[in-house]
């Protein structure tokens, strides 16, 4: 009988537990496959299964900043959730770009001019570091949006790694997505949404490339793709997403960071933030943030 009572309490206890993290956490959870990394089904029904080019990519997000009495664009970003937004932090810790406002999502889809939303707060890596060379380390950082992001046809959340049961890790030959409006510091900017497949390169290869150049070390915590002539990522934005279809779902792997310093498409690849490595500083922060 006590048995009983004490196993009916424990489960009152994480009943009660799961309500409170439902309405504590809520809309604070990450997304795992099929509620994120592809097309919103509402806009599935609607097309009849048939996606708009314009959409492919609903997670993209434009930095906004004001910097004097003008507002600018300079980064890009990766909606995670319905309040969350993933880039660098050198998009966020860089005078010439000016003081971070808002994002803009659904910007793809150009029969749509998208959607401002202020940024309450930003989340910046406590590790993050610029060597003398301008090489970035722990170059990720978090967005909260001031209110919850209805979803939409252009506006969805892309998939975690490792908020899903068959990831495994990139290996040479695995090729990649990037998309952006090219709105990096170092490149003109394209008013158009572009994309480039690009492929992975391993650390072993990314370090000696890096080492030679720069006399740099390359940490385990980045991940390396591009390094082709006419495919790299530098046709992305800084802080926007390296991208990888997995069985219909498009996850995120890396937050583009920083490549060669004076060209574009050499080969030299590019450096991202590696996603799945920061698994443990992304879930707190958004719990907590
Ligand atoms: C987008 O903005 C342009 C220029 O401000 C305007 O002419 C157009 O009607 C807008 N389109 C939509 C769908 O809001
Ligand atoms: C990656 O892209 C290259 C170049 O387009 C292609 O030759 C290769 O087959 C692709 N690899 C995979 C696994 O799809």
């Amino acid at each position: 009988m006590k048995y009983k009572l004490n196993k009916f309490r424990f489960l009152l206890l994480s009943h009660l537990f799961f309500l409170f993290n439902k309405v504590l956490c809520g809309d604070r959870e990450l997304p795992s496959p099929p509620d994120c990394g592809s097309i919103h089904s509402i806009t599935k029904r609607v097309i009849g299964g048939t996606y708009s080019r314009s959409n492919e990519f609903p997670w993209m997000v434009l930095l906004e900043y004001q910097k004097g009495v003008n507002m600018q664009n300079g980064c890009g970003g990766v909606l995670i959730n319905k309040q969350f937004v993933l880039t660098a932090v050198h998009c966020l810790n860089n005078k010439h770009l000016g003081q971070l406002i808002s994002v803009k999502l659904g910007v793809h889809n150009q029969l749509y001019n998208g959607t401002r939303m202020r940024v309450e707060r930003t989340i910046l890596h406590e590790d993050f570091h610029e060597n003398d060379n301008g090489i970035l380390f722990n170059d990720i950082a978090l967005l909260r949006l001031e209110n919850n992001i209805d979803y939409s046809s252009s506006i969805y959340p892309i998939c975690m790694p490792f908020m899903t049961d068959y990831y495994q890790a990139p290996e040479l030959g695995t090729n990649f997505t990037v998309a952006g409006w090219g709105e990096t510091q170092m490149y003109y900017s394209s008013k158009r949404l572009r994309k480039v497949i690009v492929p992975f390169v391993s650390r072993r290869a990314c370090k000696k490339l890096f080492y030679r150049k720069y006399g740099t070390f390359i940490p385990s915590t980045n991940i390396c793709a591009g390094g082709e002539e006419g495919r790299d990522s530098c046709y992305g934005d800084s802080g926007g997403p390296l991208m990888r279809k997995i069985r219909n779902y498009w996850l995120l792997e890396g937050i583009i960071s920083y490549g060669d310093t004076d060209q574009c498409a050499t080969e030299m690849p590019t450096v991202h933030a590696y996603v799945s490595k920061y698994k443990y500083w992304i879930v707190e922060h958004i719990r907590n943030g």
